[in-house]
């Protein structure tokens, strides 16, 4: 196998600070060409980071948001009428399977099951993708790497990924950043300064332990850069920290007072 790993500090990629040795990782599939499956809560840095590597290892990078309605057609592709002819188009997966792109399904859990079936010959040393409507069998170019994300958080039985596909990925876990990362990350993408963003990172850190019990999810580093980027705009705090940090973590009118006596107990 070429374990050859060849990261550029690419100036044009998206910034990402590393949690750990998760960019390493990624290279070294990438070099000897197996999938990975990111699993973390929503809001981590999870998209970030798959933008971040696409460019520095150099390879388009296809998204595709998995839902409950995505067929394995909306990957592979479907004839269509066009000024009175049908013609074949590629759906995303099939583009980066024959340009030796990143494709990258994000909540893959959500898609149909049809498309965890068309996934399996792609994520073993095949490298294959069939397509039953035009009786192609693409190998896939060198560079093709699929990368797939789910949120283990949320508890419903149907909708986690069978062993017989997941164990085809090397999983990397993501979890929020620690505060010494995700200050630096939030006054970055809001710039909002560090000695602000302390506060709201603490505050950060107060709701997800709520975890489990007031709350289903804590807060995720996106709401921490909302409230940053509202407050960096002029919102007084209190006021940003209620759209951006309470507004969609609860609906339940004494969960949201509950967590407001939070911000009082860390502004004062
Ligand atoms: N390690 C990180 N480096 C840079 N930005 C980050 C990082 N983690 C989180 N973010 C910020 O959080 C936002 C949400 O992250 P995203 O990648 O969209 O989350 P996910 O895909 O896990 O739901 C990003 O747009 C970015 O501003
Ligand atoms: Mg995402």
């Amino acid at each position: 196998m070429n374990a050859h790993v060849n990261l550029q500090e690419g100036a044009e990629a998206p910034f990402y600070l590393p949690q750990g040795d998760e960019c390493e990782v990624f290279a070294a599939a990438h070099a000897n060409r197996l999938p990975a499956l990111l699993k973390g809560p929503t809001g981590c840095g999870k998209t970030r980071f798959v933008t971040h590597m696409a460019a520095r290892l150099g390879r388009p990078l296809y998204t595709v948001a998995c839902h409950d309605d995505l067929s394995a057609a909306d990957l592979i592709g479907r004839y269509l009428l066009k000024g009175g002819e049908t013609v074949w188009v590629d759906g995303p997966l099939t583009r980066a399977v024959r340009e030796g792109a990143i494709c990258y399904l994000d909540e893959v859990v959500e898609a149909r099951k049809d498309v965890t079936v068309v996934l399996h010959p792609l994520t073993d040393d095949r490298r294959i993708l069939p397509i039953d409507r035009t009786g192609e069998e693409l190998a896939a170019a060198p560079g093709f790497m699929l990368v797939a994300s789910y949120n283990p958080g949320y508890q419903n039985i149907l909708k986690t990924l069978k062993p017989s596909t997941r164990q085809r990925f090397v999983g990397l876990e993501f979890d929020f950043p620690t505060p010494a990362n995700e200050i630096p990350v939030v006054a970055r993408e809001s710039g909002l300064s560090e000695e602000q963003v302390k506060p709201l990172v603490r505050l950060a850190g107060k709701l997800r332990a709520l975890k489990g019990q007031d709350l289903e999810e804590g807060v995720s580093t996106r709401l921490v850069v909302y409230a940053a980027t509202l407050i960096a705009q002029g919102m007084p705090v209190e006021r940003a920290i209620l759209a951006a940090m309470i507004e969609p973590l609860s609906d339940d009118e004494d969960v949201k007072r509950g967590l407001l006596d939070l911000v009082t107990a860390i502004y004062g």
